[in-house]
């Protein structure tokens, strides 16, 4: 009888705790942390998004660059953080899914360290070439880079990022080992990529659009399963000839293990509205970037999209014998 009380107790006072968080978040302004450089397709979402939940919550969501170690270092402060929802991150898929099978002392649980939130959106990769180098055509640059790989190199945005997967791929696939230049982001990576430091790079067409309509980069190939909609004339890699190089990319926000559901969900209904806003979407579809669908929008579905991508990215990490040097 007595534990009955006290369970009964319990559950009430659970319930008394859950409304209580909902109605005093947020009590400040909330820290979006971005583990990425400025500039990068993390930092982009982040902004778009940041600044609309905003106006929501009622209180300012901050972008904060902690950049390192292809984002665990900024993912490590957001598992450390009081997990109140006042400290956030916004997680590309590769900290939160390449990093286990990458680095095996890690100092958090991509899985268990976390609640996930939502998707804020997803976008197709793309290899971009110097217009330093020749070659039009997925084929060409295979044949100059197989010809002159000891003398071009390939950035990316540190080992263990979208950038770093993705061409390591693609170089094992066309079977070069070039020089690999890490960054602190793709950002950084693809100032020296249009200044000719680098010569190529696979990253999220959200953050090569511009260079690309600019003109200061050569779009090869769509890393993807279908061609993008800003960049009907790009041949996705199957169509230009080479498979299993395919990667399709999200960020998503997580809150550090323990945050309140009530809390998570005001979190998740401002990253809706945030996505739905009609300025969002129409810049995300500018960029390339897409909406998360109606069934991929909450906490559960990205739990469940962030577990599978854990298990799909590692065993191509590991199938591949990919290790930090
Ligand atoms: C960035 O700079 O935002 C990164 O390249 C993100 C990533 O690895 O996807």
């Amino acid at each position: 009888m007595i534990s009955k009380r006290l369970a009964l107790g319990a559950v009430l006072a659970a319930f008394a705790v859950a409304p209580a968080a909902a109605q005093t978040f947020p009590q400040r302004p909330i820290t979006m942390v971005v583990p990425f450089a400025a500039g990068g397709p993390t930092d982009i979402v982040a902004r778009l998004v940041a600044e609309r939940m905003s106006a929501t919550l009622g209180q300012q969501v901050v972008v904060e660059n902690v950049a390192g170690a292809a984002g665990t270092t900024g993912a490590a402060r957001v598992a450390r953080a009081e997990a109140d929802g006042h400290t956030i991150l916004m997680g590309p898929m590769s900290t939160m899914s390449f990093s286990p099978a990458l680095y095996p002392n890690l100092a958090f649980n991509v899985l268990t360290d976390f609640e996930p939130v939502g998707i804020a959106a997803s976008a197709p990769i793309m290899l971009v070439a110097s217009k330093n180098l020749p070659g039009k055509t997925l084929a060409e640059f295979s044949a100059h880079l197989k010809a002159n790989a000891a003398t071009i190199n390939n950035g990316n945005a540190g080992v263990g990022s979208t950038s770093h997967l993705a061409c390591t791929l693609l170089n094992n696939r066309i079977g070069v080992s070039p020089t690999l230049v890490p960054y602190r982001g793709t950002g950084p990576a693809l100032q020296d990529l249009v200044a000719g430091n680098v010569g190529y790079m696979c990253d999220q067409v959200t953050s090569l659009m511009g260079q690309v309509q600019a003109g200061a980069v050569t779009p090869l190939a769509v890393l993807a399963p279908t061609r993008s909609p800003v960049l009907p004339n790009v041949p996705t890699a199957t169509e230009a000839g080479m498979q299993g190089v395919d990667m399709v990319v999200w960020n998503a926000v997580f809150a550090p293990k323990g945050t309140p559901a009530p809390v998570i969900a005001a979190l998740n209904t401002a990253l809706r509205k945030a996505i739905d806003d009609p300025t969002a979407r129409e810049r995300f579809l500018q960029l390339g970037a897409e909406a998360p669908t109606e069934a991929q929008r909450s906490p559960e579905a990205l739990r469940a999209i962030h577990a599978a991508d854990v298990q799909k990215w590692g065993d191509v990490i590991r199938g591949a014998n990919i290790r930090v040097q």
